[in-house]
């Protein structure tokens, strides 16, 4: 399949693609995502295949306004409040479905995701469609999320329709899925930009489902797979920072062929084995870097021998940091080092 590469120009041809049964990535401000008509069973069936993603592991339905989610789900007061402070925004809601989002999009759930995005790309390319549209992160199931169209190009060139590039994504991390379980009450399923804190203000009860117990299932099945994944194994490293450092030195010292991802003022120190997110203090812009990182590592990796990839254990206090938290652990699948 010959794959339509767009800079946005083209956003009627990439609606059209959809509307006719086509998978098209779009940009967000979270991540790009891999869009199907939510209507189209055969369509989101296809999503899975593109991205090798499990069938047991339900899609978001993304919409223009938060008004349409109507349209496909029972909406609640709860709903038009959050999305009164937070829509267009990187919140995802969880509601009960109608009959007319079919199970292949739910993963045979009976609650649909509802997303608005608020993008200025993503908006009017769902509102071309004049569809909802379906989308999970656009990168292959297992790898980092995709947050240029160049990571797009890499996992998915002729695996879909098109891809509308729209730049690098303001946040890079994805949105915060929220389960709405009372008519006052919050579950946070997976933090994101929209923090407890905030959501805190316009609900009352709001918890969070950090860390299963063995044999519980999540009630966001993402949350069970490995995600975020770079080929190299990854070690968060946690202690005080001049350890952290020591301890990456002595492994380079020992000849271990390894990457640190570190902030700007550990960068000189560490040279080509480098791979800085940004100031320490600039938490936005570590989540803005995060993935764009794991991916270079790769790329990296495909060119030289790499053994290992440290990072710090990153600091949990409050803001974004919960969301770079969630996905470093994952992607360290657990392994923290204690230095
Ligand atoms: O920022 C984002 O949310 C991006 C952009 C493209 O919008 N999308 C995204 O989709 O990250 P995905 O499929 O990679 O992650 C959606 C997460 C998964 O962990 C999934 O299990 C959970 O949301 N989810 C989706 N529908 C759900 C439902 N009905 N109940 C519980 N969890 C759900
Ligand atoms: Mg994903």
């Amino acid at each position: 399949m010959n794959t339509l590469i767009t800079d946005g120009s083209d956003l009627e041809r990439a609606a059209e693609l959809l509307r006719g049964g086509g998978l098209v990535i779009f940009p967000t401000e979270t991540v790009y995502g891999l869009g199907a008509s939510a209507y189209d069973a055969r369509a989101a069936y296809n999503v899975f295949e593109a991205k090798g993603r499990p069938h047991d592991n339900p899609l978001i339905v993304h919409v223009s306004d938060p008004r349409e989610a109507e349209n496909f789900a029972y909406t609640n007061e709860l709903y038009y409040r959050l999305a009164g402070a937070f829509m267009p925004g990187p919140l995802t809601l969880i509601l009960k479905k109608r009959d007319n989002i079919p199970p292949e999009v739910t993963a045979g759930g009976d609650t649909v995701g509802v997303r608005c995005p608020s993008h200025p790309v993503a908006r009017e390319f769902i509102r071309l469609a004049g569809v909802p549209v379906a989308a999970p992160s656009a990168n292959l199931s297992g790898r980092p999320s995709p947050t240029t169209a160049a990571h797009c190009i890499d996992d998915m060139n002729g695996r879909v329709d098109a891809i509308i590039d729209g730049g690098e994504c303001e946040f890079g991390l994805e949105s915060t899925v929220a389960l709405i379980t009372g008519a006052d009450s919050l579950k946070i399923l997976r933090p994101g930009a929209v923090t407890a804190e905030a959501l805190s203000c316009v609900c009352e009860n709001v918890t969070t489902s950090e860390g299963l117990a063995p044999g519980e299932t999540p009630l966001s099945p993402g949350m069970k797979y490995r995600h975020y994944a770079p080929k190299a194994p990854l070690y968060l490293l946690d202690g005080e920072r001049e350890n952290v450092i020591s301890y990456v030195k002595r492994r380079l010292g020992a000849g271990e062929r390894c990457l640190f991802i570190c902030y700007d003022a550990d960068a000189p120190m560490f040279g080509a084995a480098a791979i800085s997110l940004g100031d320490e203090a600039d938490e936005l812009l570590h989540a803005h870097r995060l993935f764009a990182a794991l991916r270079m590592t790769d790329k990296y990796g495909e060119q030289n021998a790499l053994d290992a990839i440290y990072t710090y254990m990153p600091q949990r206090d409050g803001g974004i940091s919960a969301a770079i938290y969630n996905r470093l652990i994952r992607a360290a699948d657990h392994t923290v080092i204690e230095v």
